[in-house]
């Protein structure tokens, strides 16, 4: 694969730097703040001149720029260069040169994106509770994750998604006794009763989602009904076989109601681990802690201290993590720890991302510290990437009217709804047929709720404004499912006409703006991978979303008078464009329909 037009620019500057004796680094061409001007600059003449007055010599930027200009004059890659204020370097690239990497990219269906050396990784994200509602924190765990999930796998590392379902705590015990309040008769309750339970549950997901609230609420108000939750999840924890034979039920019906949900988003995982799969790991982990000598006894319970400098009173530092309470109970901190064991013999993989909500940093700081503690693996294996709270307009966290929490079917369906009244209004998609409409509104409701979350920095709140979120103006989803269906749309007409893609020639500024567009995809990739940043490649899409437009307006590839090869090479930008939107929002997680 050639190189990016900014890498060849780049190459030459640093060179130039470097024949100057100044530090190569300082060469170092970027996009420009100004792309008016020019659509690189280099700023290095003024650190140059830093340089200089250090060594006590005399030092002007903007003499340093005219040297460095002088030097990079006759550079194949330069057509132009500029100095501006202090010191900026402005570089306009020759237009041959960005012809040639329109041509290399056109044969390239990864359209300049590089592989990188494979890692292997895990994803723990998703992140929904067996029994307890979903809120919109699991789903942006799910936009998140699997948006990360896609785009390194696409980078050519190994990624296992797991969901990590919270599927061992006190909701269990709620659940187990409230059933038990309803229908004492049935086996699972009946101690003496070791094996041959029914393979049909007794509960359906339905019955699970009345359960658990009325558990909670009767808990909240009477604390002997709490006790009999605790004790159910104290003996389901020591293995009672009915109680272990109801959790069984419980999981399994609800990952096949998760599975539909996480499905209806696009999202999917490769393993259905929870906290209970990696219960009969803790008692072998607690005892090889204990050898190591890294746990301590506290009043009654046992944990490991993960911070010297600790302060309980002054509640300063990092707390303990807590193996097991005082009653004998693991804890979140435990099935956490458990898991890394898990993961370490089962894929012993180079790097865990943890997508879950800022809040839980604290938990995953102690959990970390802990596993590092034990040996198992390095601290910069382990990384928890938070994300901030989605509020509503009234900038609480967003919930149902009621107040209550939100369900992830729910939250679908109102963006569903909200999408197909948007295309009604806008008449887009009207006059195809039910069938054909309804997949479109899924479409586009989707990629509104998805680009609406991914395009924020990911530590930042924002506010669910489903009205902005499906507005084909502006900043969001379906602007640019819109941008893609455009260019399919474009590319129907001109193959009816008999225009055929050709090599691309650079005839207009607005076409080497397109391409300098599309070349800063594998840029974006990479900075999106490595600071886990799904929002910048968001950025770079809605860009290539704006320049084709721009592109479209001043270069027409169907209208009379224009010469056959330049339509062609307009229809290879056409085609070019389509499909690096079709890959950067494949890896985002959104779908194009064919037609809108
Ligand atoms: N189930 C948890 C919750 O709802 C999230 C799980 C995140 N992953 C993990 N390995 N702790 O808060």
């Amino acid at each position: 694969m050639s190189q990016s037009v900014l890498d060849l620019l780049n190459d030459a500057t640093c060179s130039v730097f470097e024949q100057l004796g100044f530090p190569t680094e300082l060469g170092t061409v970027r996009e420009s703040d100004r792309p008016d001007l020019a659509p690189f600059q280099c700023n290095g003449a003024m650190a140059a001149a830093g340089f200089l007055k250090k060594q006590g010599e005399k030092a002007n930027p903007r003499d340093i720029a005219a040297k460095v200009v002088e030097k990079l004059s006759g550079h194949e890659a330069v057509a132009g260069l500029e100095i501006a204020g202090p010191g900026f370097i402005n570089i306009i690239p020759n237009e041959d040169i960005i012809a040639a990497r329109a041509n290399a990219l056109l044969s390239d269906n990864r359209t300049g994106a590089a592989k990188v050396a494979p890692k292997s990784i895990v994803i723990d994200y998703g992140g929904a509770n067996v029994a307890k509602p979903m809120h919109v924190g699991h789903l942006r765990s799910a936009v998140i994750g699997e948006a990360l999930k896609r785009l390194l796998r696409f980078r050519g590392h190994k990624v296992i998604g797991d969901v990590h379902l919270g599927d061992w705590g006190l909701q269990m015990g709620h659940l187990i006794s409230e059933l038990e309040e309803e229908q004492p008769d049935l086996p699972y309750f009946d101690a003496a009763i070791e094996d041959g339970f029914p393979s049909e549950s007794p509960v359906t997901m339905e019955d699970m989602a009345r359960l658990y609230p009325a558990a909670n609420a009767k808990s909240k108000a009477d604390l002997e009904r709490l006790k009999k939750s605790q004790l159910a999840t104290a003996e389901l924890q020591a293995g009672r076989p009915g109680y272990r034979a109801l959790l069984d039920h419980f999981i399994r019906i609800s990952i096949e109601y998760l599975k539909r949900g996480y499905g209806d988003l696009g999202v999917s995982f490769d393993l259905w681990k929870g906290e209970a799969s990696v219960d009969p790991l803790i008692p072998d982990m607690i005892e090889a802690m204990k050898a190591q000598g890294i746990t301590e006894e506290s009043d009654g319970a046992l944990i490991v201290p993960v911070d010297p400098d600790y302060d309980a009173e002054k509640r300063k530092g990092i707390p303990p993590v807590m193996l097991r309470a005082r009653t004998g109970a693991v804890l979140y901190h435990t099935t956490d720890l458990a898991t890394l064991t898990d993961r370490k013999t089962e894929i012993n993989p180079d790097l865990i991302l943890y997508v879950v909500d800022q809040r839980q940093a604290m938990h995953f700081e102690q959990v970390f510290r802990a596993a590092v503690k034990a040996g198992w693996y390095e601290r910069d294996q382990l990384e928890h990437l938070g994300f901030g709270t989605v509020n509503g307009k009234d900038g609480k966290p967003f919930s149902t009217r009621d107040g209550g929490l939100l369900r992830l079917s729910d939250l679908t369906d109102m963006m569903r709804n909200a999408a197909a009244a948007r295309l009604k209004e806008t008449g887009i998609g009207q006059d195809f047929n039910a069938a054909e409409l309804a997949d479109i509104a899924d479409k586009v409701g989707m990629a509104a709720l998805k680009f609406a979350d991914l395009q924020n920095q990911r530590t930042t709140n924002y506010i669910f404004d489903v009205e902005r979120f499906v507005s084909f103006e502006g900043k969001t989803g379906p602007y640019l499912l819109y941008a893609a269906v455009r260019i399919k749309s474009i590319l129907r007409r001109a193959s009816e006409q008999g225009i055929k893609s050709g090599a691309i020639q650079i005839t207009d500024k607005a076409e080497a703006q397109l391409l300098l567009s599309i070349d800063a995809f594998d840029r974006a990739l990479g900075q999106a991978a490595d600071k886990r940043a799904p929002h910048i490649l968001c950025e770079h899409i809605y860009r290539l979303a704006q320049s084709f437009s721009r592109f479209y307006t001043e270069c027409p590839i169907l209208k009379e008078g224009v010469p056959d090869d330049i339509k062609s090479s307009r229809v290879s930008f056409a085609q070019l464009t389509l499909r690096q939107l079709e890959l950067g929002l494949d890896i985002i997680g959104i779908e194009v329909p064919e037609r809108m």
